[in-house]
Order: C-alpha cells, then structure tokens, then sequence
C-alpha cells in the first residue's frame, strides 16, 4: 500500500494505554486502541478526515442511526510478520464488501482512497497494538453511520465513515457447539442478509440467547422459507466435509455473507484437491451424515472466528457429538495454511496481503 495525496489531520493521545494494557488476558472486542480514523459525509462528498484519539461521540437523541438503523460495518485483521512489518488480510475485499452492504442501506460508498489510507495511517501510527503472538492479531472494525438528527423513514444526508481496532485472541478458545434454528430466521430473500448490517445482529439476539440458555454457542441458521435448508452461523459462515466434499452454502441468495475467510478457504480447499460443493445442505442431509458418520468435520469461517471447529449440532430435540478435530484434519491444516499466510510465513501466491509501509 503507498502514500497517497489525500491529506489526513492527525491528533496523538498524549499518553498511549499500551503500558495499562494486559496482552496476555485480552477478551475479544473489549481492549481498543489509542485512536480512531474519522471521516464525514455532507453536501454528497467525503471530506474531513483525521485521526484522533479515541474517545466517546457525542450524539443527538434523534440521531437517525439510532432510530433506523442505517448503519453497516467490516471486519478484518492486521498482522505482524518476524521482521516486525504490519500484514493485513484482503483489506480490499472488506473495502468492496462494505461498499456492496452500503449500498443496500442506502448509505454513500467509501471512496477506495478513504478507506485503504485512512486504514495504512491508522495501522502506522497504533502498529505497536499489534500483538506478535501465534493466534493474535489486531482486529479492525470500519464502519459507516447515519448523523442526521432527524425523526424521518428517510436515507440520513450526513454519515460518519470511521475505524478503530482491537488487539484480539481467538473469538471462541474453544470447538463450538450449534443449534439448527428452525423457528426463527436470519435473513429472507430480498432482505439484507448478505449485508453486514448492523440491524442483522440485533435480529439474531434474541434466538442466539434462547440457544445459549439451552446449552449452545451459536445457532444454525436455516432460510427463512421453508427452514430445511442451513444457511450460515450468527458469527460466521458454515461449512461440513461429507464423504470428503466440502459443502457450503452458495451466496447467490442475497440471504449469505459473503465472507472472505468462506471464499479463501473454498481457494485454498479447491487448491488441496478438495471436492468443493457450493450447495444448499438440507437439515435432513446434514442429521443423515452425522448419523451414519459420513459427516467428517464441521466448522465456521470468519475473520473474527477464523476458523471455528465445530464439537456438537443439536437438530431437533437431538444432540449429535462431532469426531474430535485432530492435528491433519481438512480444517487444522486449512488454518494452519490461513494463518502461515497473515503472519507472512509461507509465500502470497494469492496477493491477500497488504503490507503497510
Ligand atoms: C467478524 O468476523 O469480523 C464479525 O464481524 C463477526 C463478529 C462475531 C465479530
């Protein structure tokens, strides 16, 4: 990534955090860093931007956000590599993802520029909250809210576009166990399941808490229609190994999140030989699987999540307990690969990574 003409103000905190920061007891999302990249929208332009220090917004009650919704964000993860240099993974393709959600919340697009200079300048100046352990990395979380102050069904005419970042361990520390959610649905046709939409989340609460209640990590989600077929997790995409295919859901729907760990593993499993079904696996195929044992591994995919094994599926009424994932199982050695590609270890022959300089 290199310097660029767009003029970007910078404010240093006066003192950094990092030596008040425990690295070694870090809870996902919890722990921020010392600055935020703000940008402003009004008059149909981006304009304003600066790094500041991060600190709390102050917002109007009638902030149209906060009334409506109209808010859609990113996920994606920078890295260190031995000698110190800062990696991030496929920046450009949350760039384009968070347009493309954007887009159908009716908010104005981030100018390419915008976003991958105010991200290079961020990640320079709070590189030292990039951790330098196996399995850490720095979360980065871009997003664009509505600012009008304003009572109104109406697209808001002002937004801020901003980032900051995390430094983060593995979301789950530990396989994960789902409910196949046959009542409730995450996303309908026409809807805006393939945005990452903040509004998406909050709709997923209250059955992921009913789950949750019952002994579950995460649900399954189901398509809205007939709830026969598994669509994706509440944090991240799905996929099964069956018979030795790999089957995920396809994202032509518009009711999926097209994930970018979903499309680099189905890359990397093409690659490895690795049958790859883009499909929709019924309820009824999936409970066949695991009760006659075709079904080999399960596991979610997202940048938050990584990859996230996957111990024990509950399909109506039953709980179904998963083979133990071992070191050369399909999905160890897909992370194993993953993760030797963000911390610069083996060759970019895909050009995920963006180094900053
Ligand atoms: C991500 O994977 O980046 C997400 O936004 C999911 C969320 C569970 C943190």
């Amino acid at each position: 990534m290199n310097n660029t003409t767009l003029k970007i103000d910078i404010t240093k905190i006066n003192a950094s955090k990092i030596p008040d920061t425990d690295f070694t007891n870090l809870v996902f999302g919890k722990t921020i860093s010392d600055h935020m990249f703000v940008a402003d929208y009004a008059d149909g332009e981006w304009s304003n931007a600066r790094i500041e220090p991060y600190a709390p917004l102050s917002l109007n009650p009638a902030n149209a956000t906060l009334h409506y919704g109209q808010s859609v964000f990113e996920g994606m993860k920078a890295y260190k590599n031995e000698a110190g240099e800062i990696l991030v993974f496929r920046a450009d393709a949350n760039q384009k993802r968070l347009n493309e959600s954007a887009k159908r919340l009716c908010i104005p697009e981030v100018p390419e520029e915008l976003f991958m200079e105010g991200l290079r300048q961020l990640l320079e100046l709070d590189k030292d909250w990039i951790p330098n352990r196996p399995g850490y990395s720095l979360y980065v979380r871009p997003f664009i809210f509505a600012t009008d102050d304003y009572l109104g069904i109406r697209p808001s005419e002002k937004y801020k576009f901003m980032i900051f970042t995390c430094p983060v361990g593995a979301y789950y520390s530990k396989p994960v166990s789902v409910k196949v959610e046959c009542q409730y649905t995450r996303a309908a046709e026409g809807g805006t399941g393939a945005a990452k939409a903040a509004g998406n989340y909050a709709a997923s609460l209250l059955p992921a808490l009913q789950a949750q209640k019952e002994g579950y990590d995460q649900l399954l989600w189901t398509d809205g229609k007939s709830h026969q077929h598994i669509e994706e997790s509440g944090t991240m995409n799905v996929m099964f190994l069956i018979n030795n295919a790999l089957i995920t859901a396809p994202t032509t729907t518009g009711t999926i999140l097209k994930g970018i760990t979903r499309d680099s593993v189905l890359t990397l499993a093409k690659e490895m030989g690795v049958k790859v079904e883009e499909r929709f696996l019924r309820v009824t195929e999936l409970e066949d699987s695991l009760r006659n044992g075709t079904l080999q591994e399960a596991f979610g995919t997202g940048t938050a999540a990584t990859i996230a094994h996957i111990s024990k599926i509950h399909i109506n009424g039953r709980d179904y307990v998963l083979p133990e994932i071992k070191e050369d199982s399909f999905s160890s050695k897909i992370l194993n690969t993953l993760d030797a590609i963000k911390y610069g270890k083996i060759a970019d022959t895909h050009d995920w990574i963006i180094k900053i300089k």
